[in-house]
């Protein structure tokens, strides 16, 4: 039998970054080529409310984009069970795929690895999927949703915090650096 015990990649591009609610034996940053973060997907059971949805981040296919994101290994023996418990914190439009991200490393030898991780994405066809709207539409929708798990406000906060914690480029998260901008004029 093999003695190591098999792990399980699962990669965060929103919320999982700063509230991971599971366990993990290892947490890299990681980078997701080929997809951009829009705050695209409206939330009707998190950040907002079924007739005031707020906003949540979703990823968008983009040629030559790079989304910044945390690569978690998962131990095999609870993997069934946290992405059970995923699929449901989840459920309002996103699905699973499988994609190969960039691990970040401490050290050299660690640096540069690829490995195939389960990513969550809400896709233009799903039910709560919103769209784009303009910088001052979309900062005013997160300034006044409000949802069972705290307000659309905090998770913006708290993610521009997590990317900047990241080192995230400015190029590559503009959209929401200016939306973590515009929310607080507001607030
Ligand atoms: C994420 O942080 O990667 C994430 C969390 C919930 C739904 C979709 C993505």
């Amino acid at each position: 039998m093999d003695p190591r015990p098999s792990r399980h990649w699962l990669f965060g591009y929103g919320s999982l970054i700063w509230r991971p609610d599971f366990p993990f034996l290892e947490r890299r940053p990681a980078v997701l080529h080929g997809w951009t973060r829009r705050f695209w997907q409206g939330s009707h059971d998190h950040r907002g409310l079924p007739h005031a949805p707020g906003r949540v981040v979703t990823l968008i296919e983009a040629a030559g984009e790079r989304c910044l994101g945390v690569a978690y290994a998962l131990d095999g023996a609870v993997y069934d069970e946290v992405v059970a418990a995923l699929d449901v914190r989840e459920k309002n439009g996103y699905a699973r795929l499988v994609a190969p991200v960039r691990l970040h490393g401490d050290d050299e030898a660690a640096e540069g690895v690829t490995v195939e991780a389960l990513v969550y994405i809400a896709t233009p066809e799903n039910h709560a999927f919103l769209g784009p709207a303009p910088l001052q539409a979309l900062a005013q929708q997160i300034h006044r949703s409000q949802g069972p798990s705290g307000s659309n406000r905090e998770y913006l906060f708290e993610l521009a915090a997590a990317l900047r914690a990241l080192d995230a480029r400015p190029d590559d998260d503009a959209h929401v650096f200016e939306l973590d901008t515009a929310v607080r004029a507001l607030s």
